[in-house]
């Protein structure tokens, strides 16, 4: 594959099928090279700088934690009130300031498109960790790993997924991905939340199969894995449309005594009430495994960018 030294990582669609390999292994590797120790030494010295405008738990402390589990150092910016933002500092004018202090830097911010300004102005590599309802191919890299890991195989798939696709970023970086493998796929939503049309027709040109539709039930009986996601409240503009699509789509023990078949069930959390906590002991229940797997996919990634794998 192309080497990722020195570059940014901003979008699902800049990955090949071999690229997609070598992370896996990559991130595989560290997953056992980690195995009784409590961090590595192979970025010591280098230093990544966390830029978060938006909240986060997982993302910003799964890299943090990557970081610090391979021997490096993290400075780290949690909010926009608490940074220059707050003075009306712009995203580039940050990323060239960053650019003087740390050799990676990890962004997420409400605007889409705002990870690529970034990328633009600043001298050093810059991952995306969400765009407003953009992308998040970090999160699209490590679920891509957990289904593996979870399946044996990325071959042969049908997975649902199920909640705000036109707001989730995830879901929007991860069927780039899942369209190199040749994955079916159902797009489960209210119709008001719909997948964008461009991303659809996008993928259909590259002949994926999708079914859209608002049935959660027969979709998961017809898939191998569920992809739940959160209804994205903070995009709405009009908080009643918001009140009138909520809670619409609930796994609870119900829905897995209804279901016909043993499915995956993955989600990139924070959950709302969309899957009920007495779902976590079910077998196919992987989202906490996948929290996890972020931080070796994540190890990965920063030693690749900075040319050390
Ligand atoms: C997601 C995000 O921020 O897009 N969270 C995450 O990174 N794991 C999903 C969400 O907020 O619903």
């Amino acid at each position: 594959m192309a080497s990722l030294k020195g570059k940014d990582i901003l979008h699902g669609n800049q990955f090949s099928k071999k690229d997609i390999d070598v992370i896996i292994k990559t991130a595989s590797n560290f997953e056992k090279e980690l195995k009784g120790k409590d961090s590595l030494t192979l970025l010591r010295g280098k230093i990544l700088a966390t830029l978060f405008f938006e909240p986060s738990t997982r993302t910003r402390l799964s890299f943090e934690t990557a970081m610090q589990r391979l021997g490096g150092g993290v400075v780290s910016m949690a909010s926009a009130e608490s940074s220059s933002a707050a003075k009306g500092e712009t995203v580039a004018d940050t990323a060239k300031t960053v650019s003087q202090y740390a050799d990676v830097m990890v962004i997420r911010h409400p605007r889409i498109g705002s990870a690529k300004e970034a990328a633009d102005a600043a001298s050093i590599p810059v991952i995306n960790a969400g765009d407003g309802a953009g992308q998040h191919p970090t999160q699209a890299l490590l679920d891509i790993y957990t289904i593996y890991k979870e399946r044996g195989s990325l071959k042969n798939l049908t997975v649902s997924m199920v909640g705000d696709l036109k707001n989730g970023r995830t879901v929007h970086a991860l069927v780039e991905l899942l369209s190199l493998f040749e994955a079916r796929l159902y797009f489960v939503s209210p119709d008001l939340l719909r997948m964008p049309e461009e991303i659809t027709s996008h993928l259909k040109g590259k002949g994926i199969e999708i079914v859209e539709t608002e049935d959660m039930m027969e979709a998961a009986n017809a898939s191998d894995l569920i992809y739940m996601t959160r209804i994205q409240k903070e995009r709405f503009t009009d908080l009643s449309e918001y009140e009138r699509v909520k809670g619409q789509y609930i796994i609870n023990e119900d829905f897995l005594k209804r279901l016909k078949k043993k499915v995956i069930i993955l989600h990139p959390l924070p959950r709302v009430d969309e899957i009920a906590p007495g779902v976590d002991s079910y077998p196919g229940a992987a989202y906490f495994r996948q929290v996890r797997n972020g931080v070796f996919i994540r190890m990965a990634l920063l030693a690749m960018v900075l040319g050390k794998r």
